[in-house]
């Protein structure tokens, strides 16, 4: 078995004493696309954050590539950080042009000269804005902002893409498009996605398993078919049946 991607192993995150997260065991493989899924405050966009670095847990470990990351060093941080990307329900974009926006992780990572110039006009090709570089990213409409994010995330090459309902606010075929992109990415690049939804169609569509969060824990990890035919838990079933009671 190669090793996974991230463990998370007696994983507890308090907010001012209370748990919001307790994840036992969690792994998380290369290669794959996880849709994340439960009700609100169930604990998803905290998975995401303690995942992206942002913020640490209370107790336990998360171990990324065999690396415990809240023990590593300052530079390995950062090394594990810049393979991870992560893109919002609303994503804030700087107030400059949409190729600046782009460009800053690039440059943030040491990419200057032409070949800076190559992977920001790939990346906006990629997601359909080559005509886009020289626009006011804050301008954009919700669509083209997610899509200007994306782009963001795929010029960096990441190991993990981490979106938090990226579809949430945009109409049905803005959303269809950014799967495509997501999709695409995942395809052409292997990368791990992560993706909080609450649309359970979009799950079935775009993830390879199904992860279901519950008043902090995880419920069910399972193939997204048999999640949504077969689920294990009763917690599963009353959620995607919709008659779950909170
Ligand atoms: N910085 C914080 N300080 C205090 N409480 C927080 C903080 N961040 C999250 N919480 C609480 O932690 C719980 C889990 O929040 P989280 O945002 O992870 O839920 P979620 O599953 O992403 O929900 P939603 O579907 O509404 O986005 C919630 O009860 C929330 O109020
Ligand atoms: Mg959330």
């Amino acid at each position: 078995m190669p090793e996974p991607l991230f463990e998370l192993i007696d994983v507890v995150k308090k907010y001012d004493g209370r748990t919001v997260l307790r994840v036992k065991n969690l792994k998380l493989d290369e290669n794959k696309v996880y849709a994340i899924l439960g009700p609100n405050g169930a604990g998803k966009s905290t998975l995401l954050r303690l995942l992206n670095m942002l913020e640490e847990p209370t107790s336990g470990r998360i171990i990324f590539q065999g690396v415990d990351i809240n023990r590593a060093g300052e530079s390995a941080r950062l090394r594990m950080r810049r393979q991870m990307c992560m893109v919002l329900q609303n994503t804030y974009l700087f107030n400059t042009s949409v190729y600046q926006n782009v460009a800053y992780g690039l440059q943030l990572r040491g990419v200057r000269g032409a070949e800076l110039e190559r992977k920001v006009k790939e990346a906006l090709s990629f997601v359909g804005l080559s005509d886009f570089g020289s626009r006011r990213a804050l301008k954009l409409s919700g669509g083209e902002t997610q899509r200007v994010a994306l782009a963001r995330a795929v010029a960096v090459r990441p190991q993990v893409l981490l979106l938090d309902e990226p579809t949430a606010s945009l109409d049905p075929d803005s959303v269809a498009l950014i799967e495509k992109l997501v999709r695409r990415i995942h395809e052409s690049t292997g990368v791990t996605v992560l993706i909080i939804t609450h649309n359970l169609f979009q799950a079935q569509r775009l993830a390879d398993e199904a992860i279901l969060l519950y008043n902090g824990e995880v419920i069910e990890k399972a193939p997204v078919a048999q999640f949504f035919t077969n689920p294990q838990s009763d917690i599963t079933r009353r959620f995607i049946s919709g008659t779950m009671i909170y």
